[in-house]
């Protein structure tokens, strides 16, 4: 692998193709793209009647995207995020015809793996980490200005790291002589910061995690996408998601909880449970890669998959 080539392996490829229950003439939705293995494996499984629409809000992911259009009519591509994904459905005539939606979400493997993209803290590049470099502002450009209250914030919430306030600290005092514009300089800087560390985990890992998770609204990004995804599915279509660390997990669980409850009405009230309009159905528990898939691919060991069907 070179530092400016990176393949991205789909995890629980398998378990997601059996969650989506394609039918070869279906309308599906990728909505993490990334680099099209999911999307792969969905149109092999697809007529020629069956559509498939990628979604990424990554310029490389929609480049790897558009390749993948020239060679196969069933498939689109379109650059966006997840709170834009109810008016791309709208602009293909979709709405209420989807059979199921892909929710992939997170980082690529190309992303960690390309320094230039500044997502990572074990290779050297400029303190980028925006899944599309083209918007909003750079982790570089937020470290320069922003409190110190909020740094500490955002790595104590975001990161689960529970040295935050000294962390935000030292990026404050640093900022105030030499400017952190590379993550090998943050990484060193946290790892300094830090007072003890945990067992085969690098210091910084938290806090690149919770910038990374801040810098691309990553948690309003993924509840947005699970409204507007249930809003576009097919009555009986199918929603998976994938999520990658416990603040992820915990939205989509309670996600998925509080639409299968339906109605939030007092106990109560005497009406029995599918009285309470329930949205979806849940299917079958949360899903983990299985031994077998962790010995080739060490980044699935904290994918989970988690999937419902939509009642209404
Ligand atoms: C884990 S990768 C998906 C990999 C893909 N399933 C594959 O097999 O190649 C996640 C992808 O979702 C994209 N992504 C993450 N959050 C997004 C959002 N809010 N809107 C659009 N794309 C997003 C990232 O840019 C990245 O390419």
């Amino acid at each position: 692998m070179t530092e400016n080539h990176s393949e991205h392996l789909p995890v629980l490829l398998d378990e997601t193709l059996t969650a989506l229950v394609i039918e070869a003439d279906g309308f599906y939705l990728d909505g993490t793209f990334g680099r099209g293995g999911h999307s792969r494996a969905i149109l092999s499984q697809l007529s020629e009647q069956g559509r498939l629409v990628g979604l990424d809000r990554d310029p490389d992911a929609i480049a790897e995207g558009q390749k993948l259009a020239k060679q196969d009519p069933r498939f689109n591509i379109e650059q966006g995020e997840f709170s834009q994904l109810s008016t791309i459905v709208h602009e293909h005539l979709w709405q209420g015809k989807i059979n199921g939606i892909l929710l992939d979400i997170g980082v690529s493997s190309p992303q960690l793996d390309i320094a230039q993209r500044g997502f990572s803290f074990q290779k050297d590049g400029p303190l980028d980490m925006r899944m599309d470099p083209t918007s909003g502002i750079s982790a570089a450009e937020w470290l320069a200005t922003a409190d110190m209250a909020d740094i500490e914030v955002v790595i104590k919430t975001l990161g689960e790291e529970r040295y935050g306030k000294r962390i935000a600290r030292a990026i404050v005092e640093t900022r105030e002589h030499t400017p952190i514009t590379t993550t090998k300089q943050l990484a060193t800087l946290v790892d300094k910061a830090s007072p003890s560390r945990e067992r085969n985990k690098h210091p910084a890992t938290r806090t690149f995690q919770a910038i990374r998770i801040y810098i691309n609204n990553e948690l309003d990004e993924l509840k947005a996408g699970l409204e507007q995804a249930l809003d576009v599915l097919a009555v009986g279509g199918r929603l998976a998601v994938i999520s990658f660390h416990s603040l992820e997990d915990r939205i989509v669980k309670r996600f998925f909880r509080d639409q299968a409850k339906g109605d939030d009405l007092p106990a109560y009230f005497p009406i029995t449970a599918d009285q309470l309009n329930p949205r979806v159905k849940i299917i079958g528990k949360a899903i983990k890669a299985g031994e077998q898939e962790l010995a080739g691919n060490p980044r699935a060991r904290s994918a989970v998959l988690r999937i419902v069907e939509k009642l209404a």
